[in-house]
């Protein structure tokens, strides 16, 4: 969602900061703005509707100047996408500029009582509220900027990451956090800030995570000051980065997507690193063996995530149960949070985010602790937000995914919840260790198991263009494939904006059947596995009703192949590891039927990257 970066130093501020609005598109956005303390002392801020580039044609022959200054990337929430609700936002007088992500729920009766004051408003936005709070309170209190930054910020009620330039102070940002994250990174003789660390990346390795209810002043000559709204000092911890610059470029690929599915290989390996142990026949996971006893004794284990996390989960609730016989329930995070659920304080409640960040599957984490329940985080983003609230985890090491389509982080979530399950099984002598060892085994060959899946490219590619004219696709799977079916659907439906959905095989008769015609490609996951029978019955049946069937087929199957109108190969594997093979062609099928549409792959409407509000 909504993106922030920042600068403070002795280079010119604008190149910076429109890099890093380029780096930040990938959260996905609607509107971009800078604002600037120009080398003639003016508070300049522009701003536009659409892309970037809209800003930068913009900004070409205008005042660029500057050293200090701060810019964004919008993703509407309170007010329609335009110019105007754009940030930065202006204070009433023009002396500060703020940009905001996240949300200020009680604007409206802030916004009221500052009207009442004779405060006028140019936008729509809760973020105007905040700025026009604080210069009230400097006004009203005749306190300076970062005093009523704080009390402003004690009044509020809501999520916010901040930042906060102010004309008569050329060499100060004031920056603060709730909810929503803020990193400050430490240069040579300079600042950055960013709502994550992709606009940072290039000048530092050096960042503080900004804390819950932080606030920083950095200044040029005095260095940084971190309080909390209460006024308590405290001494920041300068973490290093471990990203690269040449994970946030598209290395000769048309898209990060494509670029992302193609990694899987690689960063499968970066996700089994030290964790598989081939030599010994071991799992070792810290997060696991540091809270051994607590995954023995579980009663029972809820996964709390949203969208292709979730499909993740559900998959790690099969594998669980199977191999470590702990009842798992799966929720999804915005439903779970409101729910008043039922927790034990021998649960486990494992959250899973690629970003980390999002907001639903982080309050059913703080609900979860709140309960009493341990806490275990799978997260790809390091140091943000679910890692820090949790009690343990695993972190899945695959670098930054751009592509907003989940791909690589979706495989690196499924091995680490493979990993969990091995471990747990093997702590709890639910399986035998021959089985355990030759699913060690097995789980090492999956790497190049993919690797050869992706030679499936070409051939996606040119069958992938038959289907632009599709309005509707299904997707159906048994077993550990229904989650895999599901997860196809959403990645067709997002980035194509074919209508997709994904259901148990065996539910089709129960409606979704009646769909079903010459116009309507089913996708069959019909790997060769517990069910295989059972879905040879579903595609017969879709067949019967002169449905077009594209199939996923164990290699060298000819039954399935031989009643479907299309197939595609994957390599053998055990049935608990399938859907880190199955998923690989859907992800390519969804990719190609989507560029062949030319849609925004990387950036598809209305989407964000990481989802920072409910
Ligand atoms: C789909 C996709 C989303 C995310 C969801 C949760 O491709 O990326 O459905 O999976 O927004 O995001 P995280 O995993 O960051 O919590």
């Amino acid at each position: 969602m909504c993106g922030i970066v920042g600068y403070v130093g002795k280079r010119d501020a604008y190149e910076i900061l429109i890099k890093g609005l380029h780096r930040l598109e990938y959260r996905g956005y609607d509107s971009a703005g800078i604002a600037l303390i120009s080398d003639n002392n003016d508070l300049v801020v522009y701003k536009t509707k659409g892309k970037v580039i809209n800003l930068e044609n913009h900004t070409a022959d205008l005042n660029r100047s500057g050293k200090i200054g701060i810019a964004h990337t919008r993703w509407a929430t309170h007010g329609e996408p335009n110019d105007i609700n754009a940030h930065p936002h202006f204070s009433g007088s023009k002396s500060l500029a703020l940009i905001h992500n996240g949300i200020i729920e009680n604007y409206k009766p802030l916004k009221e009582e500052l009207i009442a004051q004779g405060k006028t408003f140019v936008s729509d936005t809760d973020t105007e509220v905040l700025i026009q709070l604080i210069e009230y309170i400097q006004e009203s209190h005749n306190c300076d900027l970062f005093t009523a930054v704080q009390m402003a910020l004690n009044s509020v009620v809501g999520a916010y990451a901040i930042a906060i330039i102010n004309k008569n102070d050329p060499e100060t940002m004031i920056v603060a956090r709730k909810g929503s994250p803020l990193i400050i990174g430490i240069g040579e003789d300079d600042f950055f800030i960013g709502s994550d660390a992709t606009p940072i990346v290039e000048y530092t390795d050096k960042v503080i995570y900004l804390e819950e209810e932080q606030i920083a002043k950095i200044n040029l000559k005095e260095g940084l000051k971190i309080t909390d709204l209460k006024n308590i000092e405290t001494t920041p911890i300068i973490n290093k980065l471990n990203i690269n610059i040449s994970q946030l470029e598209k290395a000769g690929y048309e898209h990060f997507m494509l670029k992302e599915i193609f990694e899987q290989p690689e960063s499968l390996i970066n996700t089994l690193k030290g964790r598989l142990k081939i030599d010994t026949k071991e799992v070792k996971l810290s997060g696991i063996i540091d809270n051994v006893e607590k995954f023995r004794k579980a009663r029972r284990i809820i996964i709390c995530a949203c969208g292709t996390s979730w499909h993740a989960a559900l998959i790690g609730k099969y594998i669980i149960e199977e191999l470590a016989r702990i009842p798992v329930e799966v929720e999804y995070s915005s439903e779970f949070r409101y729910r008043n659920p039922i927790i034990y304080d021998d649960d486990i409640v494992i959250a899973i985010s690629q970003s980390g960040e999002t907001a639903d599957t982080l309050a059913a984490i703080v609900l979860a602790k709140s309960k009493g329940a341990f806490l275990f985080g799978i997260c790809n983003v390091v140091g943000s937000s679910i890692p820090r609230a949790t009690h343990s985890g695993a972190y899945t090491h695959v670098g930054p995914e751009i592509g907003v389509a989940s791909t690589k982080a979706f495989t690196a979530q499924l091995s680490t919840l493979f990993l969990i399950a091995l471990s747990i099984a093997h702590e709890r002598k639910t399986i035998s260790n021959e089985y355990f060892e030759s699913l060690v085994d097995e789980l090492q060959t999956i790497p190049d198991k993919i690797r050869e899946i992706l030679k499936l490219n070409e051939q996606i590619k040119n069958f992938a263009k038959t289907f632009t004219y599709a309005k509707n696709f299904i997707y159906l799977g048994r077993g550990y494939n229904y989650p895999v079916a599901l997860e196809g659907a959403l990645k067709l439906k997002e980035i194509s904006y074919i209508h997709a959905e994904g259901y148990p095989a065996a539910e089709m008769k129960h409606g979704p059947i009646a769909l079903i015609d010459e116009e309507l490609p089913v996708v069959v996951i019909a790997t060769k596995n517990g069910n295989y029978d059972k879905i040879v019955s579903n595609i017969e049946e879709i067949k019967a009703r002169k449905g077009y069937v594209i199939s996923i087929v164990t290699k060298g199957d000819t039954q399935v192949k031989n009643i479907s109108n299309f197939s595609f190969e994957i390599p053998d594997t055990a049935d608990c590891f399938v859907p880190i093979l199955s998923v690989i062609p859907l992800q390519l099928l969804s990719y190609h039927i989507a560029t062949a549409k030319n849609r925004d792959v990387d950036q598809p409407r209305n989407l964000a990257k990481s989802v920072t509000v409910e």
